[in-house]
């Protein structure tokens, strides 16, 4: 299939593009390098350096636009929720009339478990209730309500998976962020000797041990997911499907993990809470499982951080 991976030359973006390409689809990547690598675009694939609002030619003779290009960190979206409005929603839908333009009729899009919000209940199943608390949550979640509507409307088959902490490495395509937020990689640059220690973000959660609790999945199991979300866009149908491990891990267990792969013993420090953490927040992805026949192989912690710490050291 002829396809387009928006923000291909970002982390998730470039893993799938890479699995496109391995089993024969026919690749073009559009990124505007504001966060990602043009380095990181898999061989094989054609890159065009552009804006998801005008993919010009980029779109021609296209048959499914696999959409990743996006601002993502929470913290930024509060302090400049604009931004996020702008690109995330406003850049999908000039994205999606440009796919209504030429004709292209179906799309997998990265939509988030950041659009439940404090969950309820857990594991979180697709129809928990959205309420996210944070504008990148929001924009997505808005994102997902315009996808519904124009699968009614105008007949596009849509497939939103909504990621918890992906983490891990494909071969060499790893996380590179100019600002790095997230936990492992933070953690492994500690082990690397590029930061003194990590901070962990509170320690007083209604958690066992008093960290926070998440839901890590292997970017390679991750990616694995939209290659059948590809095949299942339906005309007129819009899909939602939460992609995790369906096992949480504590800030705590995720840094004892990365000393037992490193050697390193990763001074931690304990901070104040991060605005907006919810405590727990664990996938179910027994809807995947049982409609997609999606199974996640890289479960174990060890493993996980084992695939990052070899991309990101070389070892
Ligand atoms: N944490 C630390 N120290 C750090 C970094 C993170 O203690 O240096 C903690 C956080 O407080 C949190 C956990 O580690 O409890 C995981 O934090 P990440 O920043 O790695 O990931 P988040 O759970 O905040 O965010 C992820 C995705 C978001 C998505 C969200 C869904 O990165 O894009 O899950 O809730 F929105």
């Amino acid at each position: 299939m002829r396809v387009l991976v928006t923000g291909g030359a970002g982390y998730i973006g470039s893993v799938v593009a890479a699995q496109l390409v391995d089993v024969g689809h026919e690749v073009t990547v559009l990124d505007d390098l504001s966060t990602g690598h043009e380095d990181a675009v898999p061989e094989g694939a054609r890159f065009v350096r552009g804006d998801i609002r005008e993919p010009g030619a980029a779109l021609d003779g296209v048959e499914a636009v696999l959409h990743f290009a996006a601002r993502s960190l929470v913290g930024e979206s509060v302090e400049q929720p604009g931004r996020y409005w702008a690109h995330n929603l406003g850049g999908t839908l000039a994205l999606l009339d440009a796919m209504r333009a030429k004709d292209v009729r179906r799309i997998v899009f990265s939509s988030t478990a950041a659009t439940y919000g404090e969950p309820e209940r857990s594991p979180i199943v697709e129809d928990a209730p959205t309420r996210p608390t944070n504008p990148y949550g929001a924009s997505k979640l808005a994102v997902d309500t315009a996808l519904t509507a124009f699968a009614g409307m105008y007949g596009l088959g849509a497939v939103s998976l909504r990621y918890f902490n992906v983490a891990g490495a494909y071969g060499r395509f790893r996380e590179r962020h100019a600002v790095e937020t997230h936990l492992i990689p933070n953690v492994l640059k500690v082990a690397l000797g590029e930061r003194p220690s990590v901070s962990v973000f509170g320690t007083d959660y209604p958690t066992p041990d008093g960290t926070c609790v998440r839901d890590y999945i292997h970017v390679a199991d991750l990616a694995r997911a939209h290659l059948l979300a590809l095949e299942a866009c339906a005309p007129g149908s819009h899909q939602i499907f939460n992609l995790g491990n369906g096992t949480g891990f504590s800030v705590k267990e995720v840094i004892e993990v990365c000393r037992e792969v490193t050697g390193h013993e990763i001074p931690a420090i304990v901070g104040d809470r991060r605005p907006g953490d919810p405590a727990v927040l664990v996938a179910s992805s027994d809807k995947i499982q049982r409609e997609l026949g999606w199974k996640p192989e890289h479960t174990a912690m060890r493993g996980i951080v084992g695939d990052a710490w070899a991309a990101l050291s070389g070892k």
